[in-house]
């Protein structure tokens, strides 16, 4: 079968590429608005860019109903800074409860029982519950598009990564720790550790 996606409605081409695209890593941003209220949503358009500097991205679409930025979107357009909070199995359902549409006045650390705890470099709030923080400056946003369906890139440089005692070894993550989880499409979701397998790269 052959398909252009800009044939179909945007939703559908949406849902082929999240059931190609994956599993897909989940950033949970925090972010403040200039006024101070945290903000803190999952994101699974998420990946690595490079190391030197540390880059890293995720892409806020804009809303379905009206093409409206998402709040994480705003808030860091207004303050240039975010934190990356990497989702393990244990913090899935309140990561869960961020994501529906609350208002930009709602604190969604409240909302979902979470735990804000200060960065060092910057305003937004870390998740306690999370094992890894990467506090993070913008370095670039990318847009493309503002109607429904349409997104951004957010490209951020990590300027301080905090990582939980228990994990860290040997300059190295324990992942059977951190117990990493993936995205798939609709509702489903994937652990990333249960059943992993080896395979060496040629010289
Ligand atoms: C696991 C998960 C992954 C998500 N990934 C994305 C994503 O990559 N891009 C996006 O625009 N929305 C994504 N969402 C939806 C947003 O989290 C949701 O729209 C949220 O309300 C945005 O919050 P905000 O307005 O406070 O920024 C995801 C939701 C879940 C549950």
């Amino acid at each position: 079968m052959n398909i252009a996606p800009h044939e179909l409605h945007w939703r559908d081409a949406y849902k082929l590429m999240i059931g190609s695209i994956l599993p897909r890593p989940i950033a949970f941003v925090s972010t403040i608005d200039p006024y101070g209220t945290p903000n803190l949503a999952p994101f699974s358009f998420f990946t690595a860019i490079c190391a030197e500097p540390l880059l890293i991205c995720f892409a806020p679409m804009r809303r379905g109903t009206d093409g409206r930025k998402k709040d994480t979107l705003v808030n860091i357009e207004a303050t240039g800074e975010f934190v990356v909070n990497i989702v393990g199995e244990r913090i899935v359902e309140p990561m869960n409860e961020t994501a529906a549409e609350f208002d930009p006045e709602v604190d969604e650390f409240q909302a979902a029982g979470l735990t804000p705890i200060p960065s060092q470099v910057i305003r937004p709030y870390r998740v306690q519950e999370s094992a890894i923080h990467m506090e993070c400056v913008l370095h670039d946003i990318l847009h493309f598009g503002d109607q429904p369906g349409a997104g951004s890139l957010v490209i951020g440089k990590v300027v301080l990564m905090h990582i939980s005692d228990e994990l860290y070894a040997d300059g190295k993550i324990d992942m059977e720790k951190l117990l990493p989880i993936g995205r798939m499409a609709g509702h489903v979701y994937t652990r990333a550790v249960s059943d992993t397998f080896m395979l060496e790269r040629k010289k």
